[in-house]
C-alpha cells in the first residue's frame, strides 16, 4: 500500500530531490510545498515533474500564523497526505499540522542531536569546534529539534575545513539517510513511539 508524501521545502531543495530520487518505496513524494515563492526547490520539481505548490505562511518569519497553519493542514489532509517530510522548512511547526499529523512529520536536520539545534547548525558545529559532525532525521515534536530519531550519519571535521565545506559533505550525507529513514517509516520498521531499527 503506498504512502503518500508531501515534502515541505523553504530553499534549495536538494533534500528535496534526494527524496524524490532515492528509494523510499512504499512511499512516494506526491507534491511539493513551499512557504517560499522563490524556492529553488520549484524549479527542481518542475525539472522532476512533481507537482508543487506555494502557499502563503502568514506574516511571521519563523512560525506560520495560526489561521495559515491550518489552512496548510487542510490542505495536506484534503489531498490525502499520510507522511509530510521536512527538508530545509525554516519555520516552527506545532499548531494544527502537528496535531493533525503527530507521528507523521519528519524533518532532516544537519547535526548530530541533539547537538546544535536551531538556525544554522553547522555553523554551530564548526565554530564549537567539535571533531564529528553529522546529520539527523527525527520525527517532529512539540519542541525543536527534539523528537525521536530515526537515523543518524556521522561526518569528520577535516583541519582545513571552513563552515561551508564542511555543511556541503553533510549535506551529502543527509541525502543518504533522508529516505533511508523515509523508507524505514514507510514499511513500519520505524514509528513514532518506538524506533526499530
Ligand atoms: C539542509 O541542510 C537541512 O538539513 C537544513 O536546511 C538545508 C536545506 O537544504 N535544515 C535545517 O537547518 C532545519 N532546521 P536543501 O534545501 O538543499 O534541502
Amino acid at each position: 500500500m503506498e504512502t503518500k508524501i508531501a515534502v515541505l521545502a523553504s530553499g534549495a531543495g536538494s533534500n528535496f530531490k534526494a527524496l524524490v530520487q532515492g528509494d523510499t518505496e512504499p512511499g512516494i513524494v506526491d507534491i511539493l510545498l513551499t512557504d517560499n515563492i522563490n524556492a529553488g526547490a520549484l524549479k527542481l520539481a518542475e525539472e522532476l515533474g512533481i507537482e508543487s505548490k506555494y502557499l502563503y505562511p502568514g506574516k511571521y518569519k519563523t512560525k506560520f500564523g495560526i489561521r495559515e497553519e491550518e489552512l496548510w493542514t487542510q490542505f495536506l489532509i484534503d489531498r490525502g497526505i499520510q507522511l509530510i517530510c521536512l527538508a530545509g522548512l525554516m519555520r516552527i511547526v506545532k499548531g494544527p499540522l502537528l496535531e493533525a499529523f503527530n507521528g507523521r512529520i519528519m524533518n532532516i536536520h544537519p547535526s548530530l542531536l541533539p547537538a546544535f539545534p536551531g538556525l544554522d547548525a553547522q555553523g554551530q558545529a564548526f565554530k564549537y569546534g567539535v571533531k564529528i559532525a553529522g546529520c539527523t532525521v527525527h520525527y517532529v515534536d512539540k519542541g525543536t529539534d527534539t523528537g525521536p530519531i530515526i537515523l543518524q550519519e556521522s561526518v569528520a571535521v577535516l583541519d582545513s575545513d571552513q563552515r561551508d565545506s564542511l555543511a556541503e559533505r553533510i549535506l551529502l550525507k543527509e541525502h543518504q539517510i533522508y529516505s533511508k529513514a523515509v523508507k524505514a517509516h514507510c514499511t513500519g520498521r520505524a514509528v513514532y513511539s518506538k524506533v526499530v531499527r
